[in-house]
């Protein structure tokens, strides 16, 4: 897939089992140059092939001496290509060229304070001589060797950058990829705008139209696809897409199971209705679900069910499309990362995550994935690119099995109502407050318990929600928010005043880990 469609120059980033390795892609991406990830042994034949623009090799757990610590082919060195080492990928390019590396005094964790020796070399051009960088390393490099000029320092690292003497190999033994180094994205775009000659050329407006004429070019003129839409940002933009490539080819299917939040089925209709002739149908399935759902309080058996019911439903469907021969699916470059199924990608990480709306392969459909080299972020991007409203691209994430993981206790009509109820306040308030975008998810979760209050001159005893808003970038890891008291006090009282069978509010504190985002 990532061949057929991109044509860009990548900037090709060895993982080396850096923690940070996505998040190198990222920032480099930002800087409009198309990175994609690739194993740490990809042999110098296939870099050669691929005509990067440079390489960036990642930081690591390993030491360079350990046995079996991952190697590059060190015939990349040789290629006369860009090349800059973070940490570990550092230490390796030092020592494949004639550098020392040693175990430092102390491991150097955290903030620290750097130098730059030369402010005018190109590398840290726009650079404060004294700067704020991240450390993460226990081996440093001792002597850099007679081919490596030392370009940085801090107190405890005296080689903290190096660049070599004529070739443009550089090295930094700081992250330059996190937030915590500030001048880090500065000295990114330093490698690749100056050393290698980044032409800016990764946009979502290109991407836009290549992804189009591939996708139209694949699904031909006789042949439909079918996009199975969950109100989520992923399937948003992966059917708009389809819609302005293929148009009248593409039926999209939502499921209503009936576990929706308030409007959720009504919004999906106004984004996607007539959309560019592409066709809509809405399954009401929400008696199926329900049904699946009697009696059932294991949040994992409540999964289950939901999954079983989805698959159905959606097979059941798929059946009355007649020339259906394609599945869209919005699978994101982190899932294909992840799951080890990129080109020159790194094998199956540890992640071991939900599977986001994925159907299963003996449905018997061909699968088409137009995100599949995205990041989140560029996927807002193109969403944006492809006019679909600001409130949809921005939207939380939602799990798949919906208000059942948040109705906890048996899932019954009148609980989920109550629920509903009590989310559509929360999410107005917050909204009204201008604090949805500053928080990554925010839901209203109705607890299996009831508690004692008063109203007016009398004792009540009612159901408890509780209400969760959580920061976090890559949802593995969540803060929870520190939302104003005013704010968590107007929906408190709304809630209490406005849904029935509720007295009582409680925010949730706990960041995850140790708890998750969700209550199941
Ligand atoms: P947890 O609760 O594990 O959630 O911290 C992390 C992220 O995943 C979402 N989530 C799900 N998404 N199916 C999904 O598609 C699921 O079963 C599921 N469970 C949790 C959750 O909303 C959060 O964004």
């Amino acid at each position: 897939m990532v061949e057929d469609i991109l044509t860009e120059r990548p900037v090709l980033v060895l993982d080396f089992g850096a923690q940070y390795v996505q998040l190198i892609a990222r920032r480099v991406r930002e800087r409009q140059a198309f990175a994609r990830i690739v194993r740490h042994d990809i042999t110098a034949e296939r870099v050669r092939e691929l005509n990067p623009l440079g390489l960036i090799l990642s930081g690591g757990p390993s030491s360079v001496y350990e046995p079996g610590a991952p190697q590059c082919d060190p015939a990349i060195f040789e290629l006369g290509l860009p090349i800059l080492g973070i940490c570990y990928g550092m230490q390796l390019a030092c020592r494949a060229l004639g550098g020392r590396i040693e175990p430092a005094p102390a491991r150097e964790f955290g903030r620290s304070e750097c130098r730059v020796l030369d402010p005018s070399e190109p590398l840290f051009q726009g650079v404060p001589e004294r700067t704020t960088v991240w450390m993460s390393h226990g081996d440093q490099i001792l002597d850099p060797g007679g081919e490596f000029i030392p370009l940085a320092a801090t107190p405890t690292c005296p080689v903290a950058a190096v660049r070599h003497r004529d070739r443009p190999i550089l090295g930094l033994q700081f992250h330059p990829e996190v937030s915590h180094t500030p001048a880090g994205s500065v000295i990114l775009g330093n490698f690749l705008d100056l050393i290698c000659g980044n032409p800016h050329e990764w946009t979502m407006e290109t991407f836009l139209e290549r992804a189009c004429a591939q996708v139209a070019d694949r699904v031909g003129v006789d042949d439909r696809v079918v996009c199975g839409l969950s109100g989520g940002v992923d399937s948003a933009v992966c059917a708009a897409l389809l819609a302005k490539a293929v148009g009248p080819r593409t039926v999209c299917v939502f499921v209503d199971t009936g576990l929706l939040r308030t409007g959720e089925r009504e919004g999906v209709a106004r984004a996607f209705g007539g959309r560019h002739g592409l066709e809509l149908r809405v399954v009401d399935a929400a008696d199926l679900f329900l049904g699946a759902l009697e009696g059932v309080v294991d949040p994992q058996e409540k999964r289950r069910r939901i999954g079983r019911v989805f698959i159905d439903v959606f097979r059941e469907e798929a059946r009355s499309i007649p020339g259906a021969r394609f599945l869209a699916q919005g699978t994101l470059y982190p899932d294909v990362i992840e799951s080890g199924g990129a080109v020159d990608g790194p094998t199956a990480n540890i992640k071991l995550h939900h599977n986001v709306g994925g159907l299963p392969a003996e449905l018997g459909f061909e699968l088409i994935e137009p995100l599949r080299d995205l990041f989140k972020d560029e996927v807002r991007k193109l969403g944006l690119e492809l006019g679909l409203p600001e409130s949809l691209v921005w939207r939380h994430p939602f799990p798949g099995p919906g208000l059942a993981v948040r109705c906890l206790g048996e899932v019954t009509r009148p609980r989920l109502e109550v629920l509903r109820q009590a989310d559509k306040i929360f999410l107005e308030e917050l909204a009204a407050a201008g604090l949805e975008r500053q928080t990554a998810q925010a839901f209203a979760v109705l607890l299996p318990i009831q508690s004692v209050g008063v109203m007016g001159d009398g004792r009540t005893y009612e159901s408890v929600v509780a209400i969760r808003a959580v920061e976090t970038d890559d949802f593995m890891t969540a803060d929870w928010s520190r939302l104003p008291h005013e704010l968590l006090e107007k929906v408190s009282t709304r809630i209490t005043n406005g849904v029935r069978g509720v007295n009582r509010v409680v925010y949730d504190i706990t960041s995850k880990p140790p708890g998750t985002i969700e209550w199941e």
